[in-house]
């Protein structure tokens, strides 16, 4: 008899801890649903949002890549785009901005500039120019307005005053915008020097797209008509 009894105590336990068990695995089962369905729908809205972004596609997209990179930003550092006019930092600012037209094909225009009459290259592709070249070609603008007795000749100069007064003004408004636009969130920390006025440390990491590939695929893609038109 108490064996009996042991055995069928021992059954009823083995039957509740099923249930249990079985519970606790419909639970989990139910979660990682749940967990899995909502994971899915973040990616499908995150690659969706690249297909039905208003600018939708970008041929650059997967080719410049992000990375952690620092700036060198320090008040008096040193960097091959600083400094008074040289041949050394012409060629360096000319070779940073004087990058081919490349050609895309209509599904780029359309997303980006589909009202426009679109100045037609070969192959049902039509011209264009990676806009950080632009920017940057702006950049150089006001670089070479400040030293504007030094860069006389230079084409944008060469226009009548107030021409050339729009250009800058143009350039620095777009440079506005495109900064406005990055919004970078990034934060600047500040160094104690005693009584003074606590110093900015501006080197900080940012995440960038990798440039060099922005430049190499252009450059991969020349249209071979030659640099943008300026604007
Ligand atoms: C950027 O890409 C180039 C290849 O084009 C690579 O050599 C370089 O290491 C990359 N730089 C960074 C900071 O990832």
């Amino acid at each position: 008899m108490p064996i009996n009894l042991q055995v069928r105590w021992g059954r009823i336990l083995l039957l509740i801890n099923l249930c249990l068990f079985s519970f606790a695995v419909l639970l989990n089962m139910w979660a990682l649903r749940g967990w899995n369905s909502f994971g899915n729908k973040e990616l499908l809205q995150a690659s969706n949002s690249h297909h039905r972004d208003p600018l939708g596609y970008y041929p650059l997209l997967d080719v410049a890549t992000y990375g952690p990179m620092r700036f060198d930003a320090e008040l008096r550092g040193k960097s091959i785009f600083k400094g008074p006019p040289s041949e050394l930092l012409d060629n360096a600012w000319s070779k940073l901005v004087n990058q081919p037209m490349i050609l895309v094909d209509n599904e780029a225009l359309q997303s980006f500039d589909p009202t426009s009459k679109p100045s037609k290259g070969v192959d049902g592709h039509y011209y264009a120019t990676v806009e950080v070249y632009h920017q940057l070609h702006c950049l150089d603008i006001i670089r070479k307005f400040i030293w504007r007795n030094h860069y006389q000749h230079v084409d944008t100069f060469m226009d009548p005053p107030q021409m050339v007064w729009e250009h800058v003004d143009h350039c620095i408004d777009l440079l506005r915008q495109v900064l406005m636009c990055n919004g970078d969130i990034g934060l600047i920390f500040y160094t104690d020097v005693g009584k003074e006025q606590p110093i900015a440390r501006v080197s900080t990491t940012h995440m960038c797209r990798n440039f060099s590939q922005i430049t190499e695929w252009v450059n991969g893609h020349d249209s071979e008509l030659g640099v943008f038109a300026e604007v």
